[in-house]
């Protein structure tokens, strides 16, 4: 027996033991009960993770949308698929149930293929939260075009390199969004993208602000023109396992952001497996999860894992802070939410503002709480326990990546206990171990090491668009015959991991996943600037924000002045999220007698601990330390 409901820790055991003695045989097994396929597989696991090569239910077909939407809406349309939640609360909430989405989305695989998109071609996204933004992703998959979704916060240089580098052929924006009391023009910053990319494109537009834009003729359609008239059937194109599904992009260490590739099947059975087991959805249940669609978060997790179980999902537009710090909760209290995944972050913002924003909404409708993005202080967890969960919902730490698809590491209740700051056991399938500097297993416990993955699960991407020996040197090359996460973890005796967060030059901000070195590509171009170095330091609210370093080119009077600038740059480049929240210029940096900038060093002064550098002196220029220490911005 291998049920799809995990409800026991027994099952649990027994399911897991299973699918790490015989993978093909549990996941075929699940796969094949679970799911509408067209055809079955020939093999159910092939890899060489030296070569980076991975495939699931190889030779397999399927539509992904036919298991989130068609088998739904034929067994109960009239089930709520999704929940839309506006900006301002005075707004009329709308909802769709699974019969209704169905057509909304054939509406717009209808107007896509209008535009000319067929299978195999990429859309970009640049949208609000707004039900628009799951009808388009929802429409590419139906008609077999690859999504790639840009989160609408990133800047018109992040939105051209995003779209340069997959080559879509179409933009899918609004006129404007809205974000509390703001709003953003993002129509203008698509029109500010397209003058520097290099691939034409045209440009779907979907009115949310009904502010004006400027309208390119033939490049530029309007959807509520489109869409008159149009069928609202569309016919399912038939997906190979293995096609591409998605391409969502994450930063890097280097300057790039990396396109992962995710494929129909595989992530279709783990992101829906993992949802109904990790929350412990039920029947009738109300589920929120406040991120972005713009992040893998939204896709899996608001998307594809909710609707392939028939659930009924939220999607927020707004803020937690609008109108006031109480939205989160009176959300929750007003559709009276079961399952509710929120990021540390959002958890430490709302804990400031104290708990008489909790106070007036009734909160017992919640059973699970859940956290994603970053490791979790005590703190943040006791509070979010103690205050909103009222000491009676177990909280699923959930660990995972862009990368990996779906949440590899978390507990779930009833099955696996929860433990505070701790992601705790691997999930059904998934193997990780822990490698010391040497590249050797730790296998004992109470140990730190580099966290690894040394078997494959159904939804680890497949390659980095364009560039598949980026994806082999970044997370196969480190050691031998495992994927490499690039985050620290501690084991426990009992098999509970704890991450410890980022082993290489990535940095989590408020959940986001910054790499330093677009950040100081961006402020490289600066005219007086000669080098940069960023890193993170812990902020009460944020995990973590952004020191940089800086050395000039010739001296400056305004440091003031200069330091605008560099924030201006790192917002046009990349967008908002990645501005330093202290600046500090400095004659030079540290660096090895080869050259690398010592970011150890850095790290160490940006924290203020100063006590403990370590040996300097085999540095190039060890007297540099003592004057980046003298004038620490505090
Ligand atoms: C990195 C991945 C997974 C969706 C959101 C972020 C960190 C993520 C946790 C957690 C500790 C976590 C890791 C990871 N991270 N979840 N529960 N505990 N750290 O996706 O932008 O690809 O970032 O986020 O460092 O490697 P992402």
């Amino acid at each position: 027996m291998n049920d799809f409901h995990i409800n026991s820790t027994k099952k649990y055991n027994n399911s897991y033991k299973k699918s790490v003695e015989s993978p093909e045989a549990f996941w075929g097994e699940l796969a094949s009960k679970n799911f509408i396929w067209k055809e079955k597989w020939s093999k159910v696991v092939d890899f060489d993770f030296n070569k980076a090569k991975i495939s699931w239910f190889k030779n397999a077909k399927l539509n992904i949308t036919v298991n989130c939407l068609d088998r739904h809406a034929e067994s109960d349309p009239n089930k709520t698929a999704i929940i839309f939640e506006p900006n301002n609360p005075d707004e009329k909430n709308k909802s769709y149930t699974y019969s209704e989405l169905l057509k909304e989305v054939c509406k717009m695989a209808n107007v896509l293929k209008k535009l000319g998109v067929k299978k195999g071609d990429r859309v970009c996204i640049y949208l609000p939260m707004i039900p628009e933004l799951a009808f388009s992703v929802l429409a590419c998959a139906r008609i077999g075009a690859i999504h790639s979704v840009v989160f609408a916060g990133f800047s018109s240089n992040a939105l051209a390199t995003r779209i340069d580098d997959c080559e879509s052929t179409l933009i899918i924006t609004s006129d404007g969004s809205f974000r509390g009391d703001k709003t953003l023009n993002l129509k203008k910053i698509v029109d500010d993208a397209l003058k520097i990319c290099k691939t034409d494109q045209r440009v779907l537009l979907v009115k949310r602000t009904n502010e004006s834009v400027n309208l390119v003729e033939k490049r530029d359609f309007l959807l509520d023109n489109l869409i008159i008239n149009i069928e609202d059937t569309c016919e399912a194109e038939i997906m190979d396992a293995e096609d591409p599904l998605f391409i969502l992009y994450t930063s890097g260490s280097t300057g790039k952001p990396k396109g992962m590739v995710h494929s129909c099947g595989g992530y279709m059975v783990y992101t829906s497996y993992t949802f109904k087991n990790i929350f412990q959805y039920e029947e009738n249940d109300i589920y929120w999860c406040t991120a972005d669609i713009g992040w893998i978060t939204g896709h899996s997790y608001i998307l594809y894992g909710p609707l392939s179980n028939g659930a009924t999902t939220i999607m927020f537009e707004g803020v937690p802070s609008y109108p006031d710090f109480s939205r989160f909760w009176q959300i929750v209290d007003k559709y009276k939410v079961n399952q509710f995944y929120t990021a540390p972050t959002a958890i430490r913002a709302l804990a400031k503002q104290g708990v008489r924003f909790l106070e007036n909404n009734n909160l017992s409708s919640l059973k699970v709480l859940g956290t994603v993005g970053e490791p979790i202080n005590e703190e943040a967890w006791q509070w979010y326990n103690i205050h909103v969960g009222k000491d009676k919902c177990p909280i699923v730490d959930t660990w995972w990546q862009t990368e990996t698809g779906g949440i590899l590491i978390s507990s779930s209740p009833k099955v696996v206990p929860d433990k505070p700051t701790w992601a705790t056991k691997p999930f059904i399938g998934v193997q990780p171990i822990l490698i010391d500097e040497n590249g050797n297993e730790l296998d004992k416990a109470n140990v730190v090491g580099k966290l690894c993955i040394k078997y494959p699960w159904p939804s680890i991407a497949r390659t980095i668009w364009g560039n598949h020996q980026r994806y082999v040197d970044t997370y196969f090359s480190a050691f031998e015959n495992m994927y490499f996460t690039g985050d620290g973890a501690f084991k426990d005796e009992d098999g509970n991991f704890r991450i410890t967060g980022r082993v290489d030059d990535v940095i989590i901000v408020s959940g986001h996943n910054l790499g330093t070195a677009p950040i100081e590509d961006a402020i490289n171009e600066h005219d007086n600037i000669a080098e940069s170095a960023i890193v993170g330091f812990p902020h009460e609210i944020k995990g973590n924000a952004l020191y940089g370093f800086v050395t000039l080119k010739s001296k400056s009077e305004n440091i003031t002045k200069i330091k605008n600038e560099i924030n201006s740059l790192i917002s046009k480049k990349i967008g908002p999220i990645a501005k330093l929240d202290k600046i500090q210029i400095t004659t030079g940096l540290p660096k090895t007698r080869s050259g690398k900038i010592m970011r150890r060093i850095l790290r160490k002064i940006a924290s203020n601990q100063t006590e403990n550098l370590g040996d300097i002196s085999t540095l190039l220029n060890p007297d540099v330390v003592q004057e980046i220490i003298n004038n620490y911005q505090k």
